[in-house]
Order: structure tokens, then C-alpha cells, then sequence
């Protein structure tokens, strides 16, 4: 999987008023009608609980300048994770982070345990896109692809 170029996004969710935050790079798109996409998540992971019993969440796509967030919540902050964090809210009431490139706000739809992870299926409720440049993730680090979208 080192060998596997992709980008980086952070999974938030919002569960009894609390938002919470994962960095997860498994993710894809699944279908267009109705739109629907996929992440990974490890059980033993803190942020999959929050999500699986909220049963919202959202994918914000980190822009080239957002490695500081893709460590802030792969992680390194246990507590109070958004208290310095620029976030506004869409649909669910998951946290929609500021200065990304896209977010996809989504219901859980369905989760399927394969192993040590769920794969959990959002259903797109909204979304949005912006000018940026992706941050990238390959060989165990992240990397500047290069690209850049308006
Ligand atoms: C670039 C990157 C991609 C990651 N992708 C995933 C992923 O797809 N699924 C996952 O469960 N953890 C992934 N992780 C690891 C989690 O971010 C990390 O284990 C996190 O600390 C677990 O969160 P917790 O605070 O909820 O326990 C990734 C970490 C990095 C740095």
C-alpha cells in the first residue's frame, strides 16, 4: 500500500455535541445514484464509536498546506481536539473544516466490519469543492503532487 499514491482527508463527526476527528487516507468513491462514497476506519480507533453511533460524518479534503492537520488528528490530540481549529458546520452538524479543497457531508448508510476496520458508506448530502492544491500522501509521507484545480 506504500506504493499507493493518495490523498489525505480528515473524517469528522459530531456525537452528544462533541466533535471528533480522524485522518483517514481509504478513501473512495462507491456510487453516483445515490451518491455514495466509502472510508475505512479501525475499530480500535477512538473516532470510530463517535461515528458509528452518530451515524453522520464528513470528509474534508486536505489542501498541500494542511499537514499540520493531518498530524493534529492522526492522533496527537486526544482531548478537546477541535479548541484551536477553524471549522464551520453543512448539513449534518459534523464539522466542516476550514481551507480545504472539497467536503462531502454524509449519513451513514451502511457499515460493513471486514478484519480490524468498518467500512462505512456515507450517503452524500452535500458537498463542495474549491480552487486549491491537493496534499498528498505516498511511500509513508505526505508530498506536494504538483497539481493545483481552480
Ligand atoms: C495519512 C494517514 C492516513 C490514515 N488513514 C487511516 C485510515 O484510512 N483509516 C484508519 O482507521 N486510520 C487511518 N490513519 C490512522 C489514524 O489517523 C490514527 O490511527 C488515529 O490516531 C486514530 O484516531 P483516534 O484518535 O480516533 O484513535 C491514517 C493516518 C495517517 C497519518
Amino acid at each position: 500500500m506504500r506504493r499507493v499514491p493518495t490523498g489525505v482527508t480528515v473524517v469528522t463527526t459530531l456525537k452528544d455535541g462533541e466533535p471528533r476527528g480522524i485522518t483517514v487516507n481509504s478513501f473512495a468513491s462507491v456510487s453516483l445514484d445515490p451518491p455514495s462514497l466509502l472510508v475505512c476506519v479501525n475499530r480500535e480507533a477512538r473516532s470510530y464509536l463517535f461515528i458509528s453511533s452518530s451515524r453522520i460524518f464528513c470528509v474534508n479534503v486536505l489542501a498541500g498546506d494542511q499537514r499540520r492537520l493531518a498530524d493534529h488528528f492522526s492522533g496527537r490530540v486526544r482531548e478537546r481536539q477541535f479548541a484551536d481549529v477553524d471549522y464551520t458546520v453543512d448539513t449534518t452538524g459534523s464539522p466542516v473544516l476550514g481551507g480545504t479543497i472539497a467536503h462531502f457531508d454524509c449519513a451513514l448508510s451502511h457499515e460493513y466490519q471486514v478484519g480490524s476496520h468498518s467500512i462505512f458508506i456515507g450517503h452524500v448530502l452535500a458537498c463542495s469543492a474549491r480552487s486549491g492544491s491537493p496534499l498528498g500522501y505516498f511511500n509513508g509521507g505526505f508530498h506536494d503532487f504538483g497539481i493545483h484545480v481552480e
